[in-house]
């Protein structure tokens, strides 16, 4: 993961731990794990699914006051530790249980990595499909035709899962998630260029403006907690955050970076890949005649009738997979590090065992993921198929409640000395007023919010 290289000189008890070595490395590697499935097939289909803008306004209100200052403190205490999830809260809260928050977080990696292996299984699938040239068409009952077929054969279902999941234990197993940075960081681009190009398409596509009516112009009789606590949820999910990601990634940061800046335009950027990605599909989703409510499917049936409405469509679809795929990989890396880090650092276990046993785990925990639309398509729990089980429970509670912790955690049992030498890379910045607003925010704001939300959501009060 990330860009690292092996320092000796970092300081007590981290003599030999990886490091990032610039500052826009931390900056691409955070990007690499935040931007993923989440912005391309996630933001897409939620905001169809739940009204359009006015989910979209909260969406956004909860990445700047939920989202972000759960990313500043992960990473904060991460660096600050210089540990594991859980290490890092057993090492700042010695003798007390706090570490137990993160080792929920394990298991929402766990079942976050079982459904999202799968819709990155689609997206390499679908790199073929493209090629092919069998999808590229604009006619909906084409596109979801293609659509079904896969998803409803559990034998491609499976494979692709396999395929995703194969890939990334093998990266992570040959210890070269150097390279892939590099490779992510090169390819960030070119994806975002891809990105604005189908946007132009779509936007001039004619009936588009109702699609961008829908996009920007909110109607928030359309809102009710559920789909708050879903938006809400959505924040923590784009970030990378609520489960010790960041805080894993923070281990890594070196003393001197900015981290509420660096946090600050992370989030930026992430939000604008997921604004594009809307005005990319809501368009064409109007212009064709698709429906925007049609859930995960929503990605794989839209995208391809924009490429088949454009000129060289046949050769840019495949390539826009490709980045698609490149993108979910950085962001399952992530997801990955996490048990491995823990298994590792807090367990002694060697890397390639800790690497091999979670891949069997994730293979089995998502095999029932990756069935959800075929054998395992009756089966229920809580009125939802696993791959939404999965889905829901990790963003409507696991990451709401890890992130909600973590507040009181680094608001209240670490405090705001700690806080604000921290932020400050002790003394050496001149950020004040960040410091301050920050342990405000974590204190209260935020965990306050988040209890709210969460509690009006699930219908609790
Ligand atoms: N943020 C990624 C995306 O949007 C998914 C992801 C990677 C994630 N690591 C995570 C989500 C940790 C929650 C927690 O695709």
């Amino acid at each position: 993961m990330g860009t690292l290289s092996r320092r000796a000189d970092i300081g007590v008890g981290v003599k030999s731990r990886d490091m990032f070595t610039t500052r826009l490395g931390v900056i691409f590697a955070t990007l690499g794990s935040a931007v993923g499935l989440g912005n391309i097939w996630k933001f897409p289909f939620l905001t169809g699914q739940n009204g359009g803008a006015a989910f979209v306004v909260v969406y956004i209100l909860s990445t700047l006051v939920v989202g972000l200052p759960v990313m500043i403190a992960e990473q904060t205490i991460g660096r600050a530790a210089r540990a594991d999830a859980v290490g890092t809260l057993k090492k700042l809260a010695p003798n007390s249980a706090w570490w137990l928050v993160n080792l929920l977080g394990i298991l929402s990696a766990f079942f976050i990595m079982a459904f999202y292996t799968e819709v990155a299984g689609w997206v390499f699938a679908y790199i073929f499909k493209a090629a092919g040239g069998s999808i590229l068409s604009s006619d909906p009952a084409v596109t979801s035709a293609a659509f079904t077929s896969l998803v409803t054969s559990p034998v491609q279902s499976l494979i692709w899962q396999w395929v995703a999941l194969a890939l990334v234990g093998a990266i992570i197993m040959l210890g070269v998630s150097k390279g892939i940075e590099r490779v992510t960081k090169t390819l960030m681009p070119v994806l975002f260029g891809i990105l604005v190009i189908v946007c132009i398409r779509s936007v001039t596509l004619p009936g588009a403006s109702e699609g961008l009516t829908f996009l920007v112009k909110p109607d928030f009789s359309k809102l009710t907690w559920s789909t708050v606590l879903t938006a809400m949820g959505l924040s923590f999910f784009k970030l990378s955050v609520g489960m010790g990601t960041m805080t894993t990634y923070g281990s890594y940061f070196h003393e001197d970076q900015n981290i509420p800046a660096t946090a600050t335009r992370v989030m930026l950027s992430d939000l604008l890949v997921s604004m594009l990605c809307g005005v990319a599909i809501f368009p064409a989703v109007f212009a064709f005649g698709f429906e925007p409510a049609a859930g995960p499917q929503l990605l794989f049936v839209t995208i391809p009738a924009v490429f088949s409405a454009m000129p060289l469509g046949r050769f840019l679809m495949p390539l826009f997979f490709v980045l698609a795929g490149i993108a979910a990989t950085g962001a399952m890396l992530s997801l990955y590090e996490v048990p491995v880090a823990f298994l590792v650092g807090s367990c002694g276990w060697d890397r390639k065992k800790a690497t091999l046993v979670t891949l069997i785990a994730l293979a089995l925990v998502g095999s029932t993921a990756a069935l959800s639309s075929s054998t395992l398509a009756d089966f229920k729990l809580f009125g939802m198929t696993m791959f939404d089980l999965f889905d829901y429970v990790t963003s409507a509670l696991f990451l709401p409640i890890g992130g909600l912790f973590l507040c009181l955690f680094v608001g209240w049992r670490w405090g705001s000395a700690e806080i604000k030498k921290a932020l400050s890379n002790g003394g050496k910045l001149d950020n004040q007023l960040v410091v301050t607003a920050f342990t405000g925010v974590v204190k209260v704001v935020t965990p306050a919010l988040v209890l709210i939300v969460l509690l009006t959501g699930l219908g609790i009060i």
